[in-house]
């Protein structure tokens, strides 16, 4: 945890500001291991292994500690970064470009393995903090750790422990595994200052019809209650298809100037063509992601629009991603 992460913090439990109370060790510009105190009420919050912890998934309701179990076992995984990765977040994060983080104040609300923490202090973000509940953020601090202005931070996104500071906020692939999705949009909201921006990309109900109806009860009864390593060999079987579909037929066809009018006509084409780029070990954290989690709401675009209406946002724009799922851009 780096000092400067101080200026952001708030307490939870009643908005009191946090101290520093103690540092048992610390290495460089990072303590790892200390004590964080709130002014008001006097709880305390320990930094264990650079992290600052407002929130254990072993503490928390029973449907959220499942998710964060299961992701955090996801993300200490897979911990590969791969090129496309600042494409692929573009894409989630649109109209907002690289140059949009200059000098800002950036809030991630659940930043996984750290990858897109670490590329918004790479495009010049003031700070950005990630935050996430689970253990995944071991592997989100070692990521971005040699970066001055990223900060991990491990909290529910239901209790923030931050003042109303950021400039921006973004949540990419997160609010859906959330028993109240849109309760989780309206603190992330929260957070950002007046005249501030939040960007959010969620599934899509249309269109997914085929895994609402086929996957999701697999998923729930079956994929998201085994054991992880089970999880991880059974999961290369439907990765296996994906990854041959994808490098024989989707990648092919849509890039040769004669195919992709008839690519068109596929089955999932635009998302299926969107990750053929990817290599094998991508494609098959992308297939554990879908089968892993315990909770996934598949949101209509009305009720998207709902949620952005209820945190009073303007200049929203909506978009239609791959045409499997919505992200929304808008000002507070
Ligand atoms: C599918 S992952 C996406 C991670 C990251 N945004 C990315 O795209 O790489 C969902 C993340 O949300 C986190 N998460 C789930 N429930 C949460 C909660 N209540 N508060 C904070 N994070 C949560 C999980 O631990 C997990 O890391
Ligand atoms: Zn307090």
């Amino acid at each position: 945890m780096k000092r400067k992460l101080l200026d952001y913090l708030s307490c939870p439990s009643c908005a009191g500001s946090i101290l520093l109370s103690s540092i048992a060790v610390s290495e460089d510009a990072e303590i790892m291991e200390g004590q964080l105190a709130c002014e008001s009420c006097a709880r305390s919050f320990p930094v264990l292994r650079g992290v600052p912890r407002f929130a254990l998934p072993e503490k928390v309701e029973a449907d959220k500690a499942a998710t964060a179990e299961n992701f955090g076992w996801q993300w200490q995984h897979f911990v590969q970064s791969d090129e496309l990765y600042a494409d692929q977040f573009l894409g989630w994060i649109a109209p907002v470009r690289p140059e949009f983080f200059q000098g800002k104040l950036v809030l991630e609300g659940g930043c996984g393995k750290g990858r897109h923490t670490q590329l918004a202090g790479n495009w010049g973000a003031r700070a950005v903090v990630g935050v996430d509940l689970s253990d995944a953020v071991e592997t989100a601090f070692a990521a971005t750790r040699r970066l001055e202005n990223a900060h991990v931070v491990q909290a529910d996104i239901y209790h923030l422990p931050f003042a109303r500071v950021f400039d921006y906020a973004f949540s990419i692939g997160v609010l859906h595994h959330l028993p109240d999705p849109r309760a989780g949009f309206r603190s992330l909201a929260s957070k950002v200052i007046a005249g501030g921006n939040i960007s959010a990309w969620v599934y899509g109900a249309e269109n997914n019809e085929w895994i609402t109806r086929f996957i999701d009860p697999l998923r729930e009864k079956f994929s998201s209650q085994i054991d992880r390593r089970a999880l991880l060999q059974l999961s290369k079987f439907p990765t296996a298809l994906v990854y041959l579909a994808t490098k024989l037929v989707y990648g092919p066809l849509n890039r040769s100037p004669g195919g992709a009018g008839l690519a068109r006509h596929l089955f999932y084409n635009d998302y299926l063509n969107a990750i053929s780029q990817f290599g094998w070990r991508e494609q098959h954290t992308i297939v554990f992601d879908h089968l892993v989690a315990p909770t996934s709401h598949y949101i209509r675009r009305e009720d998207f629009e709902e949620w952005w209406r209820d945190v009073e946002a303007e200049e929203v724009k909506i978009g239609w991603h791959n045409k499997n799922s919505w992200r929304g851009f808008g000002k507070i």
